[in-house]
């Protein structure tokens, strides 16, 4: 008896160990029509500062795709793509279909559940299609015959701006990039509160609430934002400012300082914006903007 139960077992640690390859999550540095991100895979950016992958915020139950800190245990999401359309189980995948989108689906790959937002020539193989996560937290489509970025995560910001992220107006094409908050830290979804620069007459940043405006940062002094005083001259690292027939812009970049990639502004649905960094293990906030006016 006692043979039978150490031989039983044996038996199920083998199929334990020999099960255990298909149950296991991968680390991709890429996807492409044949590599895909499943959840509970991720996709790290070369230098691993930044991790992809499928999350559920705060108590949420439902599944979504976000980009958060690699390093940080909570996975704070800087970025989320299905921010709209949550996924309700544990099957959902990104992928590049056939047509060259980037796409999440769950249960049936025809009826994308998100896409990003590119139209690709649908004479096109996908086999020419490639996405990467960058080191600054921007996922990028490349197609690679020529090497063209023809969509990223940048262009489409949820409630964070980072480093090298432009905010703004492409008077070209018509984009407009902007945060807006989430529902609740529950619910990523499109909250009520938007931070972006009001084009029309002299530029100006403006914090709003269902199109109201609740603070105003005020125009670009060549330094910091002119309604923010506590933002000191220097005080955002390397920042370029363009206003003209192309575009109205503004990104900051990083400093010599090793955390300065870690900085992210965030607009919250209880009308702050507020500036947070990385230091030794967690977010530590940096300055908070708007929330003199709004206590
Ligand atoms: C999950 O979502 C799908 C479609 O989006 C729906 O058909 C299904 O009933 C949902 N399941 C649960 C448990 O809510
Ligand atoms: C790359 O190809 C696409 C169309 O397939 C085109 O729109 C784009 O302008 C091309 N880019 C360059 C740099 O040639
Ligand atoms: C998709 O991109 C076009 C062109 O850049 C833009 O005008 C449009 O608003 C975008 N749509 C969405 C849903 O973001
Ligand atoms: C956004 O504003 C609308 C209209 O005032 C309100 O019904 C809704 O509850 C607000 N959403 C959130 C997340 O507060
Ligand atoms: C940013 O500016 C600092 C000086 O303030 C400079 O030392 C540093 O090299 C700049 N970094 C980049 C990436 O341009």
């Amino acid at each position: 008896m006692k043979s039978l139960e150490a031989f039983l077992d044996t038996i199920l640690i083998l199929l334990i160990f020999v099960y255990q390859p298909f149950c296991l999550s991968l680390v991709l540095d890429s996807i492409t029509p044949n590599n895909t991100v499943k959840d509970g895979d991720v996709l790290l950016s070369g230098q691993k500062t930044f991790a992809l992958g499928f999350f559920s915020p705060g108590k949420s139950r439902y599944r979504y795709v976000g980009i958060w800190y690699y390093k940080d245990p909570e996975k704070t999401a800087v970025w989320v793509a299905n921010r709209d359309d949550p996924i309700n189980e544990t099957s959902g995948v990104l992928a590049i279909d056939s047509k060259g989108r980037l796409i999440i689906y769950a249960k049936d790959q025809n009826s994308p559940i998100w896409s990003a937002n590119v139209s690709v020539p649908s004479e096109k193989s996908s086999s020419s299609f490639i996405a990467k996560l960058l080191d600054v937290g921007n996922l990028v489509l490349i197609k690679q015959d020529n090497s063209t970025v023809i969509w990223q995560s940048f262009d489409y910001p949820t409630n964070t701006y980072l480093p090298f992220m432009k905010l703004g107006l492409n008077r070209k094409s018509g984009l407009n990039r902007f945060i807006s908050s989430w529902k609740s830290a529950d619910d990523p979804g499109t909250g009520n509160c938007t931070y972006r620069i009001d084009s029309t007459g002299y530029p100006q940043m403006f914090a709003y609430k269902n199109r109201v405006p609740f603070w105003r940062a005020g125009s670009w002094t060549g330094q910091r934002w002119s309604g923010v005083p506590t933002m000191t001259n220097g005080f955002l690292d390397n920042t370029s400012y363009v206003n003209n027939q192309d575009e109205i812009s503004v990104m900051y970049g990083i400093s010599t300082d090793s955390n300065s990639v870690f900085s992210r502004f965030v607009i919250e649905e209880s009308e702050t914006v507020r500036q947070f960094t990385w230091q030794d293990q967690g977010h530590v906030l940096k300055l908070g903007m708007s929330q003199e006016e709004c206590s």
